[in-house]
């Protein structure tokens, strides 16, 4: 594992290395992209050969869609087909949240990729919110292929050596852009089917009241919604294929375990010898009976800071210190004061799914 910061292929984010990374992109080579969600492995996403060595570098699965980042609303027109009121109102509506940590699903044009799309009739597309991502994607002015970069279902990156570690092979450069202040991946929205409210089908830090308001209609969401009933409504989008059960998860067995539960499982008295660490989301990091370690993500209980700090965590942890992780379960209802249902709920997401050990999942 490579976690050194000073790594030669990590660039400070200079004028001339955002055109060294412009050019690489341009030749077909693999960029590694700050964003302000995670960072992303960024190729051209009109040529498929570039496309490709994503999915190799990844091992990700051909049947699941990339997102196509671009540095301004309009340059999204080609790459989308419009042809209802309802979806351009709609497009129009979300679109002043650009730049930011919203990835919005449409009906794909004719140019976009199969390979992009996963050979699906819609496209996901995203204007990021980080300089560094927007000085780029405006140099190359072509839309950019970017997954997380991350090898498949392991946890995402949130720091420039997250992205070497697991893909220094892969990558011509890093753009170093510091810590992602999200640190979560986008919310992913379906606008696709006029006939269906917008539908948030992966959670993010964007709140669905937020959505509401700039929409002016309901929008559904895991958080506020009864998903099953969405699923068995006909017309209702299909879900993220990218969601799998088994994802951002370390190699270091992880357990998720009451907040309140205070005792490691084996303890014996406090003199049992495995080594097991307990992550707490809010409060203080005080030592607990039979637990090698304890860390809080935010002893001050701001679901942003949990966010930011959960996944470079999650890495921290999984260094090979430490024989099981356990971290605290999020029960929504005791957090109603933080005011955003929708973060919750996507930090929950990801626990949960980083906490599934079932290799079998697909
Ligand atoms: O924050 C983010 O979104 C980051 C940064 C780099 O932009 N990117 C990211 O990409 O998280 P990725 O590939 O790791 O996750 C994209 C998600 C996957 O769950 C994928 O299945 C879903 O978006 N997706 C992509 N295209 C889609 C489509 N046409 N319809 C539905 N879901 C789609
Ligand atoms: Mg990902």
């Amino acid at each position: 594992m490579n976690l050194d910061p000073s790594h030669l292929k990590i660039l400070p984010a200079t004028p001339e290395s955002i055109r060294l990374a412009s050019d690489a992109l341009r030749d077909g080579k693999l960029i590694g992209l700050p964003t302000e969600t995670v960072y992303g492995l960024a190729a051209r996403g009109d040529r498929p050969d570039s496309v490709a060595k994503i999915f190799a570098a990844k091992q990700r699965p051909a049947t699941n869609p990339l997102i196509l980042h671009v540095g301004d609303p309009d340059a999204v027109h080609p790459l989308v087909s419009m042809d209802s009121d309802i979806t351009r109102r709609r497009f129009a509506a979300a679109s002043s949240l650009w730049p930011g940590p919203l990835t919005l699903v449409l009906p794909r044009s004719e140019s976009v990729l199969d390979c992009v799309t996963a050979g699906g009739n819609t496209v996901a597309v995203r204007v990021p919110a980080h300089p560094v991502a927007l000085q780029l994607l405006r140099e190359v002015s072509l839309p950019i292929a970017a997954p997380s970069a991350n090898v498949s279902n392991y946890i995402s990156p949130t720091r420039p050596e997250h992205v070497i570690d697991g893909l220094v092979d892969s990558v011509e450069w890093v753009l170093d852009g510091g810590n992602c202040d999200v640190g979560l991946e986008s919310t992913v929205l379906s606008i696709a089917d006029p006939k269906s409210p917008p539908t948030i089908l992966r959670e993010g830090v964007l709140s669905a009241a937020k959505l509401e308001a700039v929409f002016g209609e309901p929008v559904l969401s895991s958080a506020t919604t009864n998903m099953e009933l969405l699923k068995s409504q006909s017309n209702a989008p299909a879900a993220s294929p990218g969601l799998h059960r088994k994802h951002y998860s370390p190699r270091t067995p992880l357990r998720l375990v009451a907040a309140t539960e205070n005792v490691a499982p084996s303890n014996d008295g406090g003199n049992n010898k495995s080594r097991i660490l307990r992550i707490r989301l809010r409060g203080p990091a005080v030592s607990l009976p039979g637990y090698a370690d304890v860390w809080s993500l935010s002893p001050a209980g701001d679901p942003f800071e949990i966010a930011n700090r959960l996944y470079d965590a999650l890495r921290r942890a999984d260094s090979g210190e430490f024989e099981s992780i356990e971290i605290d379960q999020i029960n929504v209802q005791e957090w109603s004061e933080a005011g955003n249902p929708n973060l919750l709920a996507a930090i929950s997401d990801r626990l949960r799914r980083a906490s599934n050990q079932d290799d079998s999942a697909t």
